[in-house]
Protein backbone atom coordinates (compact mmCIF):
# COMPACT_ATOMS: atom_id res chain seq x y z
CA UNK A 1 0.00 0.00 0.00
CA UNK A 2 0.72 3.21 -0.44
CA UNK A 3 4.27 3.70 1.08
CA UNK A 4 4.30 2.79 4.80
CA UNK A 5 7.97 1.61 4.00
CA UNK A 6 9.64 3.94 6.60
CA UNK A 7 7.83 2.73 9.33
CA UNK A 8 8.87 -0.85 8.74
CA UNK A 9 12.34 0.61 9.09
CA UNK A 10 11.39 2.61 12.51
CA UNK A 11 10.15 -0.05 14.31
CA UNK A 12 12.46 -3.47 12.57
CA UNK A 13 15.02 -3.20 15.62
CA UNK A 14 11.59 -3.55 18.03
CA UNK A 15 10.26 -5.94 15.90
CA UNK A 16 13.29 -8.12 15.22
CA UNK A 17 13.36 -8.67 19.04
CA UNK A 18 9.96 -9.77 19.35
CA UNK A 19 10.37 -12.68 16.62
CA UNK A 20 12.70 -14.08 18.31
CA UNK A 21 10.81 -14.56 21.78
CA UNK A 22 8.12 -15.31 18.67
CA UNK A 23 9.73 -18.80 17.81
CA UNK A 24 7.57 -21.63 17.82
CA UNK A 25 8.72 -24.91 18.42
CA UNK A 26 6.13 -26.34 15.95
CA UNK A 27 6.59 -29.86 13.60
CA UNK A 28 5.55 -30.54 10.63
CA UNK A 29 2.07 -32.50 10.82
CA UNK A 30 2.82 -35.94 8.50
CA UNK A 31 -0.44 -37.48 8.18
CA UNK A 32 0.37 -41.44 7.71
CA UNK A 33 -2.11 -42.80 4.78
CA UNK A 34 -3.14 -46.58 4.86
CA UNK A 35 -1.10 -47.13 2.23
CA UNK A 36 1.77 -46.36 4.50
CA UNK A 37 3.40 -43.28 2.47
CA UNK A 38 3.31 -40.23 4.34
CA UNK A 39 2.07 -37.44 3.39
CA UNK A 40 3.15 -34.15 4.91
CA UNK A 41 -0.40 -32.20 5.65
CA UNK A 42 1.26 -28.48 5.66
CA UNK A 43 -0.68 -27.28 2.63
CA UNK A 44 1.89 -24.98 0.42
CA UNK A 45 2.04 -21.59 1.15
CA UNK A 46 1.90 -18.55 -1.73
CA UNK A 47 2.66 -15.21 -0.73
CA UNK A 48 1.46 -11.92 -2.46
CA UNK A 49 2.88 -8.66 -1.36
CA UNK A 50 1.17 -4.96 -1.61
CA UNK A 51 2.24 -1.75 -3.50
CA UNK A 52 5.86 -1.23 -2.98
CA UNK A 53 6.06 -4.65 -1.17
CA UNK A 54 8.87 -6.57 -3.35
CA UNK A 55 11.90 -5.85 -4.87
CA UNK A 56 12.50 -4.02 -8.39
CA UNK A 57 15.70 -3.94 -10.58
CA UNK A 58 16.62 -1.64 -13.25
CA UNK A 59 19.51 -1.77 -16.18
CA UNK A 60 20.22 1.91 -18.23
CA UNK A 61 20.84 2.70 -21.25
CA UNK A 62 19.26 5.88 -21.33
CA UNK A 63 19.25 8.92 -24.28
CA UNK A 64 19.32 11.51 -21.85
CA UNK A 65 19.21 11.66 -17.87
CA UNK A 66 18.17 14.81 -15.92
CA UNK A 67 21.05 15.14 -13.73
CA UNK A 68 25.13 15.03 -14.87
CA UNK A 69 25.43 13.09 -11.60
CA UNK A 70 22.58 10.21 -12.86
CA UNK A 71 23.79 7.47 -14.55
CA UNK A 72 23.47 6.84 -18.36
CA UNK A 73 24.18 3.44 -18.78
CA UNK A 74 24.44 0.08 -16.53
CA UNK A 75 26.30 -2.82 -17.32
CA UNK A 76 23.64 -4.70 -15.15
CA UNK A 77 20.78 -4.68 -13.37
CA UNK A 78 20.62 -3.05 -9.97
CA UNK A 79 18.06 -2.41 -7.10
CA UNK A 80 15.67 0.65 -7.53
CA UNK A 81 13.89 -0.27 -4.99
CA UNK A 82 13.93 -0.63 -2.46
CA UNK A 83 17.68 1.61 -2.23
CA UNK A 84 17.69 3.77 0.39
CA UNK A 85 21.05 5.38 -1.17
CA UNK A 86 18.78 6.39 -4.23
CA UNK A 87 16.31 8.33 -2.52
CA UNK A 88 19.18 10.95 -1.23
CA UNK A 89 18.66 14.92 -2.30
CA UNK A 90 19.91 15.17 -6.26
CA UNK A 91 19.84 11.09 -6.62
CA UNK A 92 16.15 10.95 -5.96
CA UNK A 93 15.85 13.06 -9.21
CA UNK A 94 17.67 10.33 -11.32
CA UNK A 95 15.70 7.53 -8.82
CA UNK A 96 12.48 9.37 -10.01
CA UNK A 97 13.26 9.53 -13.88
CA UNK A 98 13.88 5.62 -14.07
CA UNK A 99 11.14 4.05 -11.97
CA UNK A 100 8.22 6.48 -13.55
CA UNK A 101 6.18 4.75 -15.62
CA UNK A 102 5.01 6.77 -19.13
CA UNK A 103 1.28 6.64 -20.14
CA UNK A 104 0.21 6.34 -23.68
CA UNK A 105 -3.09 7.15 -24.36
CA UNK A 106 -3.79 5.61 -27.22
CA UNK A 107 -3.02 1.63 -26.22
CA UNK A 108 -4.07 2.94 -22.59
CA UNK A 109 -0.44 1.30 -21.61
CA UNK A 110 2.35 2.24 -19.67
CA UNK A 111 5.88 1.98 -20.11
CA UNK A 112 9.41 2.62 -18.42
CA UNK A 113 11.27 5.67 -20.07
CA UNK A 114 13.16 4.93 -23.04
CA UNK A 115 16.41 3.24 -22.29
CA UNK A 116 14.73 2.20 -19.00
CA UNK A 117 14.64 -1.72 -18.39
CA UNK A 118 12.79 -3.00 -15.07
CA UNK A 119 12.31 -6.57 -14.22
CA UNK A 120 10.88 -7.82 -11.18
CA UNK A 121 13.28 -10.18 -9.67
CA UNK A 122 12.56 -13.47 -7.10
CA UNK A 123 9.29 -14.75 -8.73
CA UNK A 124 8.53 -18.06 -7.18
CA UNK A 125 11.42 -16.91 -4.23
CA UNK A 126 10.94 -15.40 -0.79
CA UNK A 127 14.06 -12.85 -0.53
CA UNK A 128 12.25 -10.19 -2.54
CA UNK A 129 9.38 -9.79 0.30
CA UNK A 130 11.22 -10.56 2.61
CA UNK A 131 13.39 -7.72 2.78
CA UNK A 132 13.15 -5.17 0.32
CA UNK A 133 16.00 -3.72 0.95
CA UNK A 134 18.55 -6.63 -0.38
CA UNK A 135 21.26 -6.05 1.49
CA UNK A 136 18.72 -7.13 4.69
CA UNK A 137 19.99 -4.21 7.25
CA UNK A 138 16.71 -4.51 8.82
CA UNK A 139 15.64 -1.73 7.43
CA UNK A 140 12.68 -2.73 5.02
CA UNK A 141 12.20 -5.66 6.66
CA UNK A 142 8.53 -6.72 4.93
CA UNK A 143 7.40 -10.48 5.14
CA UNK A 144 10.87 -12.05 6.63
CA UNK A 145 8.30 -12.78 10.28
CA UNK A 146 5.61 -14.68 8.39
CA UNK A 147 8.21 -16.71 6.46
CA UNK A 148 10.36 -17.14 9.25
CA UNK A 149 7.76 -18.84 11.34
CA UNK A 150 6.61 -20.84 8.70
CA UNK A 151 10.14 -22.08 8.55
CA UNK A 152 9.85 -22.79 12.14
CA UNK A 153 7.28 -25.14 11.73
CA UNK A 154 8.70 -26.97 9.55
CA UNK A 155 8.36 -25.69 5.91
CA UNK A 156 10.90 -24.78 3.50
CA UNK A 157 12.16 -21.07 1.61
CA UNK A 158 11.40 -21.49 -2.10
CA UNK A 159 9.92 -25.00 -1.81
CA UNK A 160 6.56 -24.89 -0.17
CA UNK A 161 6.73 -20.88 0.96
CA UNK A 162 6.82 -19.05 -2.46
CA UNK A 163 6.86 -15.39 -2.91
CA UNK A 164 4.74 -13.92 -5.71
CA UNK A 165 6.53 -10.22 -6.15
CA UNK A 166 5.06 -8.37 -8.95
CA UNK A 167 5.33 -4.91 -10.75
CA UNK A 168 3.35 -3.12 -8.37
CA UNK A 169 3.46 -0.17 -10.11
CA UNK A 170 1.05 -1.17 -12.40
CA UNK A 171 -2.82 -2.50 -11.88
CA UNK A 172 -3.64 -6.24 -13.18
CA UNK A 173 -4.77 -5.29 -16.46
CA UNK A 174 -1.18 -4.38 -17.60
CA UNK A 175 0.02 -7.46 -15.34
CA UNK A 176 -1.63 -10.38 -17.50
CA UNK A 177 1.44 -12.86 -17.47
CA UNK A 178 2.14 -12.37 -13.93
CA UNK A 179 -1.13 -13.94 -13.48
CA UNK A 180 -0.74 -16.99 -15.45
CA UNK A 181 2.83 -17.76 -13.39
CA UNK A 182 0.81 -17.39 -10.37
CA UNK A 183 -1.34 -19.72 -12.18
CA UNK A 184 0.99 -22.14 -12.87
CA UNK A 185 3.00 -21.55 -9.82
CA UNK A 186 -0.05 -23.01 -7.43
CA UNK A 187 -0.93 -25.73 -9.79
CA UNK A 188 2.28 -26.83 -9.18
CA UNK A 189 2.94 -26.74 -5.70
CA UNK A 190 -0.29 -28.17 -4.70
CA UNK A 191 0.13 -31.26 -7.28
CA UNK A 192 3.72 -31.48 -5.44
CA UNK A 193 2.01 -31.06 -1.97
CA UNK A 194 -1.07 -32.99 -3.03
CA UNK A 195 -3.46 -30.64 -1.30
CA UNK A 196 -4.18 -27.10 -1.97
CA UNK A 197 -2.26 -23.93 -1.50
CA UNK A 198 -2.99 -21.39 1.16
CA UNK A 199 -2.24 -17.98 0.13
CA UNK A 200 -1.35 -14.99 2.51
CA UNK A 201 -1.81 -11.43 1.09
CA UNK A 202 -1.05 -8.24 2.42
CA UNK A 203 -2.44 -4.52 1.49
CA UNK A 204 -3.08 -3.79 -2.35
CA UNK A 205 -2.04 -7.99 -3.20
CA UNK A 206 -5.48 -8.54 -1.76
CA UNK A 207 -7.17 -6.66 -4.53
CA UNK A 208 -4.75 -8.38 -7.22
CA UNK A 209 -5.82 -11.82 -5.20
CA UNK A 210 -9.40 -11.21 -5.63
CA UNK A 211 -8.91 -10.13 -9.32
CA UNK A 212 -7.38 -13.70 -9.76
CA UNK A 213 -9.60 -15.36 -8.10
CA UNK A 214 -12.51 -14.12 -9.94
CA UNK A 215 -10.97 -14.98 -13.08
CA UNK A 216 -10.50 -18.69 -12.26
CA UNK A 217 -13.30 -21.15 -12.73
CA UNK A 218 -14.91 -22.51 -9.30
CA UNK A 219 -13.85 -25.95 -9.74
CA UNK A 220 -10.23 -24.79 -9.85
CA UNK A 221 -10.44 -22.66 -6.71
CA UNK A 222 -12.10 -25.80 -4.88
CA UNK A 223 -8.78 -27.82 -6.50
CA UNK A 224 -6.38 -25.64 -5.82
CA UNK A 225 -7.13 -23.17 -3.00
CA UNK A 226 -7.48 -24.09 0.70
CA UNK A 227 -7.70 -20.70 2.37
CA UNK A 228 -7.15 -16.91 1.33
CA UNK A 229 -5.72 -15.13 4.37
CA UNK A 230 -6.17 -11.37 3.67
CA UNK A 231 -3.76 -8.67 5.76
CA UNK A 232 -4.62 -5.31 5.47
CA UNK A 233 -7.26 -5.40 2.68
CA UNK A 234 -8.13 -2.61 1.37
CA UNK A 235 -11.38 -3.23 -0.94
CA UNK A 236 -12.72 -0.08 -0.90
CA UNK A 237 -9.93 1.98 -1.68
CA UNK A 238 -7.41 4.32 0.47
CA UNK A 239 -8.30 7.97 1.26
CA UNK A 240 -4.31 8.77 1.04
CA UNK A 241 -3.94 8.07 -2.29
CA UNK A 242 -5.63 10.93 -3.02
CA UNK A 243 -3.02 13.38 -1.24
CA UNK A 244 -0.16 11.11 -3.18
CA UNK A 245 -1.92 11.96 -6.47
CA UNK A 246 -3.17 15.26 -5.65
CA UNK A 247 0.67 16.74 -3.58
CA UNK A 248 2.97 13.62 -3.08
CA UNK A 249 3.61 12.02 0.34
CA UNK A 250 7.15 11.76 1.55
CA UNK A 251 5.65 9.87 4.08
CA UNK A 252 7.48 11.86 6.81
CA UNK A 253 10.76 11.21 5.64
CA UNK A 254 12.21 14.92 5.56
CA UNK A 255 15.07 14.59 3.11
CA UNK A 256 12.39 14.11 0.22
CA UNK A 257 10.17 16.51 -1.23
CA UNK A 258 6.49 15.21 -1.32
CA UNK A 259 6.34 17.90 -4.63
CA UNK A 260 9.53 15.85 -6.20
CA UNK A 261 8.40 12.69 -5.31
CA UNK A 262 4.66 13.12 -6.06
CA UNK A 263 6.63 13.12 -10.03
CA UNK A 264 6.78 9.51 -9.37
CA UNK A 265 3.51 8.69 -7.57
CA UNK A 266 1.19 9.71 -9.63
CA UNK A 267 2.48 7.62 -12.53
CA UNK A 268 2.00 4.81 -11.07
CA UNK A 269 -1.56 2.96 -12.40
CA UNK A 270 -1.92 1.11 -9.10
CA UNK A 271 -2.22 4.29 -6.98
CA UNK A 272 -4.90 5.67 -9.10
CA UNK A 273 -6.44 2.26 -9.09
CA UNK A 274 -6.62 2.46 -5.04
CA UNK A 275 -9.06 5.77 -4.79
CA UNK A 276 -11.82 5.08 -2.44
CA UNK A 277 -14.54 3.52 -4.13
CA UNK A 278 -17.82 4.99 -4.51
CA UNK A 279 -19.46 1.66 -3.79
CA UNK A 280 -18.20 2.29 -0.09
CA UNK A 281 -17.70 5.88 0.72
CA UNK A 282 -20.82 8.03 1.16
CA UNK A 283 -21.74 10.07 -2.30
CA UNK A 284 -21.56 13.37 -0.32
CA UNK A 285 -18.79 12.71 1.96
CA UNK A 286 -15.86 15.43 1.25
CA UNK A 287 -12.48 13.66 0.59
CA UNK A 288 -10.40 16.48 -0.53
CA UNK A 289 -11.66 20.12 0.01
CA UNK A 290 -10.12 23.34 -1.10
CA UNK A 291 -11.86 27.10 -0.62
CA UNK A 292 -13.28 27.15 -3.93
CA UNK A 293 -14.08 23.51 -4.14
CA UNK A 294 -15.46 20.10 -2.29
CA UNK A 295 -14.07 16.73 -3.80
CA UNK A 296 -15.97 13.87 -3.41
CA UNK A 297 -16.02 10.67 -4.75
CA UNK A 298 -18.51 11.21 -7.93
CA UNK A 299 -15.33 14.37 -8.85
CA UNK A 300 -12.54 12.27 -9.75
CA UNK A 301 -12.70 13.55 -12.88
CA UNK A 302 -12.60 17.16 -12.35
CA UNK A 303 -10.10 16.28 -9.50
CA UNK A 304 -7.60 15.04 -12.22
CA UNK A 305 -8.22 17.72 -14.35
CA UNK A 306 -7.99 20.33 -11.22
CA UNK A 307 -4.68 19.18 -10.04
CA UNK A 308 -3.25 19.32 -13.77
CA UNK A 309 -2.76 15.15 -14.03
CA UNK A 310 -5.39 13.97 -16.84
CA UNK A 311 -4.06 11.03 -17.24
CA UNK A 312 -5.17 9.91 -14.18
CA UNK A 313 -8.28 10.30 -14.90
CA UNK A 314 -7.83 8.17 -17.68
CA UNK A 315 -5.92 5.72 -15.42
CA UNK A 316 -8.93 5.68 -12.81
CA UNK A 317 -11.18 4.85 -16.05
CA UNK A 318 -9.17 1.91 -16.97
CA UNK A 319 -8.60 0.30 -13.42
CA UNK A 320 -11.68 1.61 -11.28
CA UNK A 321 -13.47 -1.73 -12.85
CA UNK A 322 -11.16 -4.25 -12.39
CA UNK A 323 -12.65 -5.24 -8.85
CA UNK A 324 -14.93 -2.54 -8.15
CA UNK A 325 -18.06 -5.12 -7.89
CA UNK A 326 -16.58 -7.09 -5.30
CA UNK A 327 -17.20 -10.51 -6.30
CA UNK A 328 -17.04 -12.83 -4.12
CA UNK A 329 -13.50 -15.16 -3.98
CA UNK A 330 -15.19 -18.57 -3.73
CA UNK A 331 -12.51 -19.50 -1.72
CA UNK A 332 -12.51 -19.74 2.71
CA UNK A 333 -11.37 -16.10 3.52
CA UNK A 334 -9.83 -14.66 6.19
CA UNK A 335 -9.51 -10.61 6.38
CA UNK A 336 -7.32 -9.35 9.51
CA UNK A 337 -7.65 -5.68 9.97
CA UNK A 338 -5.43 -3.36 12.04
CA UNK A 339 -7.77 -0.69 14.09
CA UNK A 340 -6.95 2.34 16.40
CA UNK A 341 -4.56 4.04 14.40
CA UNK A 342 -5.25 7.64 12.93
CA UNK A 343 -6.16 6.90 9.41
CA UNK A 344 -6.63 9.89 6.52
CA UNK A 345 -10.04 9.62 5.87
CA UNK A 346 -9.78 13.82 4.09
CA UNK A 347 -7.33 16.69 3.12
CA UNK A 348 -7.93 20.22 3.31
CA UNK A 349 -5.70 22.88 1.28
CA UNK A 350 -5.14 26.16 0.82
CA UNK A 351 -5.64 28.07 -2.34
CA UNK A 352 -2.26 26.38 -3.23
CA UNK A 353 -3.49 23.60 -4.38
CA UNK A 354 -2.24 20.91 -5.30
CA UNK A 355 1.36 22.19 -4.62
CA UNK A 356 1.11 22.53 -1.06
CA UNK A 357 0.75 20.00 1.71
CA UNK A 358 -2.23 19.83 3.34
CA UNK A 359 -4.62 19.33 6.80
CA UNK A 360 -5.22 16.16 7.23
CA UNK A 361 -8.45 14.77 9.07
CA UNK A 362 -7.98 11.25 10.88
CA UNK A 363 -10.30 8.95 11.27
CA UNK A 364 -10.13 4.79 12.03
CA UNK A 365 -8.09 2.03 10.59
CA UNK A 366 -4.55 0.73 10.44
CA UNK A 367 -2.96 3.89 9.39
CA UNK A 368 -3.35 3.85 5.87
CA UNK A 369 -6.12 1.63 5.04
CA UNK A 370 -9.99 3.07 5.97
CA UNK A 371 -11.48 0.69 8.45
CA UNK A 372 -14.86 1.00 6.20
CA UNK A 373 -12.27 -0.12 3.42
CA UNK A 374 -11.28 -3.25 5.28
CA UNK A 375 -14.02 -4.45 6.47
CA UNK A 376 -15.43 -4.81 3.28
CA UNK A 377 -15.11 -8.68 3.66
CA UNK A 378 -18.48 -8.48 5.47
CA UNK A 379 -20.46 -8.53 2.02
CA UNK A 380 -18.90 -12.01 1.17
CA UNK A 381 -20.87 -13.30 4.14
CA UNK A 382 -23.36 -15.50 2.66
CA UNK A 383 -22.89 -14.90 -0.81
CA UNK A 384 -20.62 -17.49 -1.03
CA UNK A 385 -20.64 -21.18 0.57
CA UNK A 386 -17.08 -20.97 1.81
CA UNK A 387 -16.28 -19.15 5.11
CA UNK A 388 -15.68 -15.57 5.43
CA UNK A 389 -14.07 -14.56 8.60
CA UNK A 390 -13.13 -11.38 9.83
CA UNK A 391 -10.81 -10.48 12.56
CA UNK A 392 -9.98 -7.20 14.01
CA UNK A 393 -6.64 -6.45 15.14
CA UNK A 394 -6.74 -3.46 17.86
CA UNK A 395 -3.26 -1.21 17.32
CA UNK A 396 -2.05 -3.04 14.59
CA UNK A 397 -0.57 -0.51 11.92
CA UNK A 398 -0.91 -1.32 8.44
CA UNK A 399 2.62 -2.69 7.99
CA UNK A 400 3.58 -3.93 12.01
CA UNK A 401 0.70 -6.09 11.45
CA UNK A 402 2.78 -8.56 9.49
CA UNK A 403 4.87 -9.06 12.65
CA UNK A 404 2.14 -9.84 15.30
CA UNK A 405 2.50 -12.69 17.02
CA UNK A 406 -1.35 -12.32 16.84
CA UNK A 407 -1.24 -12.54 13.20
CA UNK A 408 1.41 -15.01 13.17
CA UNK A 409 -0.71 -17.34 15.27
CA UNK A 410 -3.96 -16.82 13.82
CA UNK A 411 -2.02 -17.89 10.34
CA UNK A 412 -0.91 -20.94 12.09
CA UNK A 413 -4.72 -22.10 13.23
CA UNK A 414 -5.66 -21.58 9.17
CA UNK A 415 -2.77 -23.94 8.08
CA UNK A 416 -3.29 -26.52 10.48
CA UNK A 417 -7.27 -26.85 10.10
CA UNK A 418 -8.44 -29.40 8.26
C1 LIG B 1 1.23 5.09 -28.16
O1 LIG B 1 1.09 3.84 -28.77
C2 LIG B 1 0.80 3.89 -30.15
C3 LIG B 1 0.46 2.49 -30.62
O2 LIG B 1 1.46 1.58 -30.22
C4 LIG B 1 2.01 4.48 -30.85
O3 LIG B 1 1.76 4.55 -32.24
C5 LIG B 1 2.27 5.87 -30.29
O4 LIG B 1 3.44 6.40 -30.85
C6 LIG B 1 2.40 5.83 -28.78
N1 LIG B 1 2.40 7.20 -28.28
C7 LIG B 1 3.43 7.72 -27.61
C8 LIG B 1 3.28 9.10 -27.13
O5 LIG B 1 4.43 7.06 -27.38
C1 LIG C 1 -17.27 22.18 1.56
O1 LIG C 1 -17.85 21.37 2.57
C2 LIG C 1 -17.81 21.95 3.86
C3 LIG C 1 -18.41 20.97 4.83
O2 LIG C 1 -17.80 19.74 4.68
C4 LIG C 1 -18.57 23.27 3.87
O3 LIG C 1 -18.46 23.87 5.12
C5 LIG C 1 -17.99 24.19 2.79
O4 LIG C 1 -18.77 25.35 2.70
C6 LIG C 1 -17.97 23.51 1.46
N1 LIG C 1 -17.26 24.34 0.50
C7 LIG C 1 -17.71 24.54 -0.74
C8 LIG C 1 -16.85 25.41 -1.61
O5 LIG C 1 -18.73 24.05 -1.15
C1 LIG D 1 -0.52 -7.56 18.43
O1 LIG D 1 -1.90 -7.49 18.11
C2 LIG D 1 -2.74 -7.62 19.24
C3 LIG D 1 -4.17 -7.72 18.72
O2 LIG D 1 -4.54 -6.57 18.04
C4 LIG D 1 -2.50 -6.46 20.18
O3 LIG D 1 -3.34 -6.58 21.32
C5 LIG D 1 -1.05 -6.44 20.57
O4 LIG D 1 -0.78 -5.30 21.37
C6 LIG D 1 -0.15 -6.45 19.39
N1 LIG D 1 1.21 -6.64 19.83
C7 LIG D 1 2.19 -5.80 19.51
C8 LIG D 1 3.53 -6.11 20.04
O5 LIG D 1 2.01 -4.81 18.78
Amino acid sequence: MAASWHRVTASSFGLFLLLLSARSSGRPLEKCLGDKSCVSTRPPVVLIPGDLGNQLEAKLDKPSVVHYICYKKTDSFFTLWLNLELLVPVAIDCWIDNIRLIYNRTTHTTSSPPGVDVRIPGFGETYSLEYLDPSKRSVGMYFFSIVQALVDWGYTRNDDVRGAPYDWRKAPNENKKYFLELQHMIEEMAEKAGGPVVLIAHSMGNMYTLYFLNQQPQAWKDRYIKAFVSLGPPWAGVAKTLRVVASGDNNRIPVISPLKIRAQQRTAVSTNWLLPYAHSWPKDQVLVQTPTTNYTVQDYKRFYSDIGFEDGWLMRQDTEPLVADLTPPGVAIHCLYGTGIPTSVAFQYSDKFPDVEPTVVYGDGDGTVNLQSAIQCKQWIGKQTQPVMLKELPGNEHVNMLTNLTTVDYIKTVIYSP
